[in-house]
């Protein structure tokens, strides 16, 4: 049977900034609820939530307290259960976000880990055996604390400096500190984590985005054994539960779908040249045509054919940890960007709010997002008070509102027939129509994107799908061996596939069958 993910178009929730259903100025599950009916109006048909459990909030909830508990402001556990009864009547699924490196310093397993007495947790985390010898150093280690417990030793950090890393070992071993990562507190770790996937599992989710997935084991040439290990989650999940998706923050496929994952995804830092086609200071997709996205091309086809073709990536409009796409491009050159993002293969993801572009706005940081704020801020949803977000008073709401002129809500753009929204909505639809657009379809790159058009072939069976992008104002064209068979989808002016060559006028976008 074809699995769920081939045809999926994911909708990214921050939880916090979303609706807000009981007027505490903070969004909720309860109001996620009622807007499914929004995103399956756009076409999307699965979710991704960041993190909703009980923290202290100082990386926005990937700072974990407790895993097994929704945090009160979004709500409770059977609010989630809910949730995901409710998305699955719509033929939608959800996935939840599993931290597995690191946790809050709050979560008592840290606690208890800090204690001078040793006690089942003492080797949850990584310590060294004194205040005095560092734990820095070390790939997949980003820092230390160092003097804040009872407990002698110093103790390694993921990310932040309040989230220290979980222990499943060291692949080299180079001090008497450093477990194993078949040592029983490494294992017991990874125990932990299986029964946190197992529990949301066990309540109807389907799956998880996985964050920092590549850097559970420490000093790990090549992350061959934190593959090893995600290898031997998959294992546990095929017998447990076979349905269960698993998605990695990771960036680089070849290790990622090794790993287990389903698909990866493709990151706005690292290798991908992600930034060259959307945020940089010439985007290949702003309309000035001075970009190029040929830096990109050659690392998508080098991630493709080091996983033997399957690659996977799902490719974000956006996300929590960037900026706003319209910070970069205006609303008609989104749409260009959209109609890639949606007819790549992997698993596109729309962050909530690009559909109606909105803007990365200047925010003093809540919650550990510095710059990333201003991408995080509330959904807006119409011309009423704090946009239909919240019903609490404007200095309540948990950041500050678009107030410019011309913010765009989402009421004005769905009854815009010419929106970014309705593109998108059409564009989705298509996509759901046609196997060679989704997922697990191929792709063939037909120029090397160093110039205008942007053009690819994507397959499935003997259906062939021409894209045919040109987000420069100037027109452009290219050769082109495929006769069109049909013309599938087209934005801004219509050009020519004749006789070997394709034209473009600026600013359009088509889609041709082809033979
Ligand atoms: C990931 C998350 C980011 C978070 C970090 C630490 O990159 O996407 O928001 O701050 O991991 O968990
Ligand atoms: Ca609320």
């Amino acid at each position: 049977m074809e699995h769920w993910l081939n045809k999926s178009v994911f909708y990214e929730i921050y939880p916090q900034s979303f609706f807000d259903s009981n007027g505490d100025g903070i969004g909720d599950l309860p109001g996620i609820i009622q807007k499914l009916d929004y995103i399956r109006a756009l076409g999307c048909n699965a979710l991704w939530l960041n993190p909703c459990f009980v923290s202290p909030f100082g990386d926005a909830g990937y700072d974990v307290a407790d895993y097994c508990r929704v945090a009160p402001r979004y709500g409770t556990n059977e609010d989630l259960e809910s949730l995901f009864a409710s998305a699955h009547k719509r033929g939608m699924h959800v996935l939840l976000d599993l931290v597995p490196g690191h946790t809050s310093v709050e979560h008592p397993w840290f606690k208890e880990s800090c204690s001078a007495r040793p006690n089942p947790y003492s080797g949850r985390y990584i310590w060294s055996s004194s205040v005095w010898e560092d734990v820095t150093g070390y790939p997949n280690i980003s820092g230390s604390l160092r003097g804040i417990s009872p407990r002698d030793g110093s103790v390694a950090v993921n990310f932040f400096s309040h989230q220290p890393a979980l222990n499943y070992g060291f692949a080299r071993r180079t001090a008497s500190w450093q477990s194993a990562v078949d040592s029983p507190e490494a294992l017991a770790t990874r125990r932990a984590m299986r029964d946190v996937m197992a529990f949301w599992l066990d309540k109807g989710c389907d799956g998880f985005r996985v964050d920092m997935a590549g850097s559970l084991v420490k000093d790990d040439e090549g992350s061959r054994e934190t593959i090893k290990l995600w290898q031997e989650m998959r294992r546990y999940l095929d017998e447990a539960y076979p349905d269960a998706v698993l998605l990695s923050e990771w960036g680089e496929p070849d290790k990622s779908l090794a790993g287990g994952f389903h698909m990866d995804f493709l990151l706005h830092f690292g290798t991908s040249h992600y930034m060259d086609l959307f945020r940089c200071e010439h985007p290949y997709f702003s309309r000035e045509g001075k970009g190029s996205a040929a830096a990109f091309i050659e690392t998508y086809r080098y991630n493709r054919q080091r996983t033997g073709g399957r690659g996977l990536m799902c490719i974000p409009s956006g996300n929590h940890d960037m900026e706003r796409l319209r910070k970069y491009l205006d609303e008609e050159e989104m749409k260009l960007a959209f109609a890639f993002l949606l007819s790549m293969p992997g698993a596109p993801f729309i962050y909530y709010g690009d559909e109606i572009a909105m803007r990365h706005l200047a925010r003093t940081s809540v919650e550990g997002g510095y710059f990333r704020t201003g991408a995080r801020s509330p959904m807006q949803w119409d011309d009423s008070a704090n946009y239909g977000f919240s019903a609490a008073p404007a200095d309540k709401l948990y950041i500050a509102p678009d107030e410019a002129a011309g913010a765009p809500t989402a009421a004005r753009a769905m009854a815009d027939v010419h929106s970014l929204w309705q593109e998108i909505r059409r564009l989705i639809a298509l996509r759901m129509e046609m196997p060679a657009l989704q997922a697990e379809g191929g792709v063939e790159f037909l120029c090397d994107g160093d110039t205008y058009p942007l053009v690819y072939l994507r397959t499935a069976g003997s259906q062939k799908v021409l894209v045919c992008l040109n987000p420069s104002a100037q027109p452009a064209s290219c050769v082109c061996p495929y006769a069109p068979a049909r013309l599938l989808y087209s934005l801004g002016g219509l050009g020519g596939l004749a006789g070997g060559k394709l034209t473009m006028p600026g600013q359009s976008a088509a889609f041709w069958a082809v033979e």
